[in-house]
This record gives C-alpha cells, sequence and structure tokens, in this order.
C-alpha cells in the first residue's frame, strides 16, 4: 500500500471510532478534522486542534491562525508537494479551549502512525502542546527556532519547535520571531539533504574498504 492509501485508511478508521463512540469530543465522523497535505511531505507541521472554522471546513489550519501559517509557507516558497499539516488532537475542544491530557492520549495513535507513515525529515512543531510531545523539560521562549535531534520510536528524527501562529497573532514580537524561525526551514532542508549525501558517501566508502 502506498502511502497515500494508507492514509486515507487511518483516517477511515479514526472516523469509524468516532462514529462509534470512541474518542473523546467527537460525536460523530464529521467531527473529524484529518490532516491534509502531500503523502509523501519532508515536512510535517504539527498544530494543537482543530478550532471553529476548521470544524466547519474539515480543514486543518483554515482560519485566521491558518491564514498566516499558509501564507508564510508560501513566502519561503514550500510547495504543496513539500509538506503536510496535522494536529496533536483531530476534533474541536469546545470553545476553543486547550486539549486536555485524556485527549491528547486519546488521539496520540493517529498521529503516531501519520508520523510513521510519512518519515517527515523535519517535523515543525506549532505551539507548546507539540512541541511537549518531543521536548520536554524545555520552554517555547527558551528554543524556538532552533533544530533538535530527538529519538523518537526507535529513530532518529528532526523537530523545529516554534510559537503557535495563534500567538503570533497576538504579539508583534512573537510574530516578527515566527516568522524568522519559519524563514529558516529551506536552509534547514539543505542542511539536511547535505547530511544525507554524506551519510550516504560514507557508506559507500565504509563498503569500498570491508
Ligand atoms: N490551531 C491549531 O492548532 N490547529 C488548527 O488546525 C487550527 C488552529
Amino acid at each position: 500500500m502506498n502511502q497515500a492509501a494508507e492514509l486515507a485508511q487511518l483516517y477511515l478508521s479514526l472516523k469509524n471510532d468516532a462514529s462509534l463512540g470512541k474518542l473523546p469530543l467527537a460525536r460523530s465522523q464529521g467531527d473529524i478534522v484529518p490532516g491534509e497535505g502531500s503523502p509523501t511531505a519532508e515536512i510535517l507541521f504539527i498544530g494543537e486542534a482543530p478550532g471553529y472554522q476548521e470544524s466547519v471546513d474539515h480543514r486543518p489550519f483554515v482560519g485566521r491562525s491558518g491564514k498566516l501559517l499558509r501564507q508564510v509557507i508560501d513566502q519561503i516558497r514550500l510547495l504543496p508537494e513539500q509538506y503536510y499539516i496535522s494536529n496533536i488532537v483531530k476534533v474541536r475542544p469546545p470553545d476553543n479551549r486547550d486539549p486536555t491530557p485524556e485527549e491528547i492520549e486519546a488521539f496520540r495513535p493517529v498521529l503516531n502512525n501519520e508520523i510513521a507513515i510519512l518519515q517527515p525529515s523535519l517535523i515543525v512543531t506549532l505551539g507548546r502542546f507539540s512541541m511537549a510531545k518531543f521536548l520536554s523539560d524545555v520552554r517555547i521562549s527558551q528554543v524556538h527556532g532552533r533544530l533538535h535531534q530527538v529519538v523518537w520510536n526507535e529513530q532518529h528524527q528532526y523537530v523545529l519547535p516554534m510559537y503557535h501562529p495563534a500567538a503570533a497573532l497576538r504579539s508583534t514580537k512573537t510574530k516578527e520571531q515566527f516568522v524568522a524561525d519559519m524563514e529558516k526551514i529551506p536552509k534547514v532542508l539543505c542542511w539536511l539533504q547535505e547530511q544525507r549525501e554524506t551519510e550516504t558517501l560514507q557508506e559507500k566508502v565504509a563498503q569500498a574498504l570491508l
């Protein structure tokens, strides 16, 4: 099965769980806001949870903060085939409150499966909830815009934590930092590509020396 089919199947089974009442927040399959983007994306953006507009359109990041995110994505000239956008929690919490630990836990397997299917070169976390999935005991104000290598699911994974675009809409300074951090993405991608090429070369040399 290819990645597109695997993602489709993943969301089919999540919607099924929602209609069976097995998930918090969701009363029917229409409440699920699936991840969206290229199944072969090199970048995975992870937000917090859908808001009102997302719950109406059934698409992540299409409200005010989503417009900012997508505008900056265009500004840094990422192509649609390069990225995928998802959330920690796939259903809108009432009154846009923070997701609870139980809700995050309930949606953890589906996000883990998304990551396993996409195998992104880079995960960009938007806000403290998605950051906390990969980095513990850190403050977003101290680590935003800094590339981290973490061990996730027994594999090395590069993570770039950022402020949530909703926070950027509330403060001019945070918006400047958010945009500056997003502007680092193309350079990070080039660096990751160089790393992969160096590793391949090293493997070839090691094999030749055997
Ligand atoms: N905020 C999020 O974290 N996710 C969305 O999809 C929309 C707003």
